[in-house]
């Protein structure tokens, strides 16, 4: 059985094909109208979703399948205390797959390892989400016929926006993508996605606080909101809020062929007026969000019974995590794990945090 938790559980050709399904279904909606009669996905939604969890309801339900779930883990048993482990023990007597999203990072993963169905990582704390990333490179290969060769500039909060991890890792498979990091000081790259996927797959790449310099060289332009729920200091988020505003004088100094995305939902940083705009294609990103996980459910029940790929590596079982947002906080007796990196270096298996 495979789930999906990080975009290199799957490989370039597996995305690819995922990319030409969803093509297909765009253009024959009609031929997977009962593609999954009689089987049922659950969301389980720990954390606030509209997009997300609506789209993989209406993924379901638009290949003839049905839902259940739940819509904040205020109402599940977690509340109670129920570990992750155990929802997902319960849930899988219930669907046929699961779409999970949690606020610490590592919990699908948890999810993945006990449940006997395949688990979709729907976000995990700021560490990623696989299924954003998917409709981000949809919309970028339905608008640019390509990924080699272009110039990628991310805009916003870099270090807590799962998105932008999800999808940096996923460009880095191609050749000659180069990748301009805009944000404040306290709000770039991780270092881990800097290292692990930037640097040891030699991306061209250089970080800057201006959009404006920059804006001209771009073919694709991400934003992202700050995120506001993982600041721990509240003043700090007020200083960062209106960092980047996108609007049209910005995006005059722009190409005619950029395309702006972003994996919504916006809080300022781009003005209503580029909506209008030929270059926006943020609503459309939502759209090809549900196709591309109507493909990805498809392709994770027919391989139900395939085997989980080994997970290989070198691993230290005497370090610590001490990162509140990593779910060896909370989970019952969850073994703290660290793996060894390209670069050499020990990361928590769960929330990629460094010894
Ligand atoms: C994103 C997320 O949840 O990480 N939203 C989404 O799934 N489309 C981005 C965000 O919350 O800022």
């Amino acid at each position: 059985m495979r789930s999906l938790i990080n975009v290199f559980d799957l490989s370039k050709e597996e995305v690819g094909a995922l990319l030409d399904t969803a093509d297909d279904i765009i253009a024959n909606p009609a031929k997977y109208a009962t593609a999954c009669h009689g089987k049922k996905i659950a969301t389980l939604f720990f954390e606030p979703s509209t997009r997300t969890r609506l789209s993989f309801e209406a993924a379901m339900l638009e290949l003839g399948g049905q839902v259940l779930g739940f819509e904040a883990g205020g109402n599940s048993s977690s509340s109670k205390g129920e570990s992750v482990a155990d929802t997902a023990r319960v849930v899988s007597c219930y669907a046929d797959i699961i779409a999970m999203r949690h606020p610490l990072a590592g919990s699908a993963y948890v999810a993945s390892k006990n449940a006997s169905i395949p688990v979709i990582n729907a976000g995990d704390g700021s560490h990623s989400h696989p299924t954003q990333t998917l409709a981000d490179l949809c919309t970028i290969r339905r608008h640019k016929h390509k990924f080699d060769g272009l110039t990628v500039g991310f805009c916003g909060d870099l270090k807590y926006g799962r998105t932008v991890h999800s999808l940096i890792q996923a460009l880095s498979r191609y050749t000659g993508i180069k990748i301009v990091l805009i944000s404040p000081k306290e709000l770039r790259l991780p270092e881990y996605v800097k290292n692990e996927t930037i640097k040891a797959n030699g991306m061209e790449y250089y970080e800057t606080e201006s959009m404006t310099e920059v804006i001209g060289e771009l073919d694709v332009l991400y934003m992202t909101r700050i995120q506001h729920e993982r600041f721990a200091s509240e003043e700090e988020y007020l200083r960062l809020k209106d960092s980047y505003v996108l609007d049209m004088a910005k995006m005059e100094l722009a190409k005619s062929d950029l395309i702006v995305l972003h994996p919504l939902p916006r809080v300022n940083e781009i003005s209503t007026a580029v909506d209008k705009d030929p270059r926006a294609c943020y609503f459309e990103q939502v759209l090809n969000a549900k196709y591309m996980r109507m493909a990805l459910i498809l392709k994770l029940l027919a391989e139900r019974d395939c085997e989980a790929p080994a997970e290989e590596g070198e691993y230290r079982t005497d370090l610590v995590c001490d990162n509140k947002g990593c779910i060896v906080t909370t989970e019952q007796e969850l073994p703290h794990l660290f793996r060894k990196g390209v670069d050499g270096k020990y990361r928590c298996l769960y929330c990629e945090h460094r010894e």
